[in-house]
């Protein structure tokens, strides 16, 4: 259905009634920023751009843009990396961004949860923990920017799942503002809540496909006083899978990251980092970022560290490590994992391929689709990377040194990308872990899910959205 656009004066007149002039974004060079995404691959148009203070003013934005037939992109931080956040480029649509809502409502120490507003960056809301002695433990590269609302609509994870959950686990209650204005709210706090369906969830994942989240309730956890951490190096990931089966018997609950990184991953990054020096005196095709925390004191959590190292190292399981002897040298084996992602954006021309199995099948994936990638382009540089103790890895293949973006992308994007999700699905896994799906991924679920599930996204989505207004072309492929 063509939808039929009101003028650009009369919705800015509107949203200028509803938020003020100050607060409606509309000089080109100001929407520049809004209108294209983190990588600069997704290049839209908006009608213009908003910038609510509060859930009222969304309601009203909401019921203004449904009655028009005006289509919302939600965003938050805008570090998406599927495309997700920003517009097409029809220049129809309300770009409704959410960073004037950035307000820590409450901290209740005692129940352990904290109340945000939508626009909180996870930065903010991590100190806000804090500073109640508390700990937010979702833990992203993208902190600084992303927003609490981006965070619960992609279930973000990031490197400290494997102790904590993902995004859906850590939150007890959200507000949404619904694609004809209103109001739903779950922000009592509770744990225990079986009054029929629990139709937060619906909106834990949705991408800004069902509603627009306002705030929401988020669990608290101990604050960790100690960290352990260390980089070693293992022959293949097979090795790593079982290491961190011995990591997990070992510390317990303590362990609370495992990330894989291949070498041609580090050799990136430590070249984007510049004056960086790699822990580990000799390169290695594979290593491991190990990390243990608890609440207690540092020397118990050191010698659980090196129950884990010295028999692997002794065995040949390690075959190297580097412990981190301060803060700081942790500090830096972090920075070199986290900065990875960005070094790739500013090298360009790497297909991402966010992909999960089962455990029991990544060392066995890997191998299979590094071998089949490298059978398409001899020369690529298989950069691979992530939280393997969630079964998730950052297939990423980079353009051979030889080759431009452009080139490399035209000549092998799909190709590779086509393989290596195949590759996931042959091995019950997922072709988007973490991510999300956004533009990026969209079409491709077609080939991935059942056309039962399918059936079951549009047809949740026509009983929100009837008119495909909020966030229209993104995530549910085309039947
Ligand atoms: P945006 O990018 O603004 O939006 C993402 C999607 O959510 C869009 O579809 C948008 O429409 C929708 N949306 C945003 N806000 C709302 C709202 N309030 N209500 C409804 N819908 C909304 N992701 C991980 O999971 N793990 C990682 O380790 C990780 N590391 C990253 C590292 C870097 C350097 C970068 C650039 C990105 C990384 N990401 C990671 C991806 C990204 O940061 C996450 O998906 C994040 O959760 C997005 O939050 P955001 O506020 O930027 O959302
Ligand atoms: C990371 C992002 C890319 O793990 O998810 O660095
Ligand atoms: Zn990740």
């Amino acid at each position: 259905m063509q939808i039929p656009s009101p003028s650009a004066q009369h919705a800015l007149d509107a949203m200028r009634a509803i938020v003020g002039a100050s607060a409606c974004v509309i000089e080109p060079a100001e929407v520049a920023p809004y209108v294209i995404d983190y990588r600069k691959l997704y290049q839209g148009q908006a009608l213009l751009v908003v910038l609510p203070a509060s859930t009222s003013e969304v309601s009203r934005i909401m019921t203004w843009c449904h009655a028009n037939n005006v289509p919302v992109v939600p965003q938050g931080g805008n570090t998406s990396l599927m495309g997700g956040a920003v517009p097409d480029d029809s220049g129809t649509a309300v770009v409704l961004n959410l960073k004037r809502m950035n307000q820590v409502t409450e901290i209740d120490s005692v129940n352990d949860t904290m109340t945000v507003q939508a626009g909180v960056t996870l930065n903010a809301a991590r100190s806000a923990a804090e500073s109640a002695s508390r700990l937010f433990p979702l833990r992203i590269g993208s902190e600084g920017s992303c927003q609490i609302g981006g965070n619960l609509a992609t279930n973000a994870g990031g490197t400290a799942v494997l102790r904590y959950g993902n995004m859906r686990d850590l939150v007890l209650g959200i507000e949404a503002v619904l694609p004809d204005g209103r109001i739903f709210s779950s922000l009592k706090g509770l744990r225990k809540d079986n009054t029929g369906y629990d139709l937060k969830q619906l909106f834990i994942g949705s991408e800004g496909t069902l509603g627009i989240i306002t705030a929401a309730v988020l669990k608290l956890a101990p604050q960790q006083r100690s960290a352990s951490v260390a980089l070693v190096a293992v022959e293949n990931p097979a090795a790593a899978v079982q290491l961190l089966g011995e990591a997990k018997r070992v510390a317990g609950q303590t362990l609370t990251a495992f990330e894989l990184i291949s070498r041609p991953a580090l050799e990136l990054v430590l070249d984007y980092l510049g004056k960086v020096a790699s822990p580990l005196p000799a390169l290695h095709d594979w290593m491991v970022l190990i990390e243990l925390t608890s609440g207690g004191d540092e020397q118990p959590l050191n010698d659980t560290l090196l129950g884990i190292l010295e028999p692997a190292l002794e065995s040949g399981l390690v075959l190297d490590a580097a412990v981190a002897s301060s803060g700081a040298d942790a500090q830096t084996f972090w920075r070199i994992r986290e900065e990875i992602s960005d070094a790739q954006t500013r090298h360009g021309g790497s297909v991402r391929c966010d992909v999960s199995v089962p455990l029991s099948r990544i060392a066995t994936f890997i191998e299979a689709a590094s071998q089949r990638v490298l059978e398409l382009e001899p020369e690529v540089r298989m950069v691979i990377y992530g939280h393997m103790g969630d079964g998730n890895v950052h297939f990423n293949p980079l353009r051979p040194k030889n080759q431009s973006a452009a080139q490399f992308l035209a000549a092998h994007g799909k190709s590779i990308a086509e393989v290596v999700d195949d590759l996931a699905a042959e091995n019950k896994g997922s072709i988007s872990a973490e991510h999300g799906v956004g533009v990026a991924k969209r079409d491709a679920l077609l080939a991935y899910k059942a056309p039962v599930e399918i059936e079951l996204m549009w047809q949740i989505k026509q009983a929100l959205d009837p008119k495909n207004l909020l966030n229209p072309s993104k995530v549910l492929p085309l039947t």
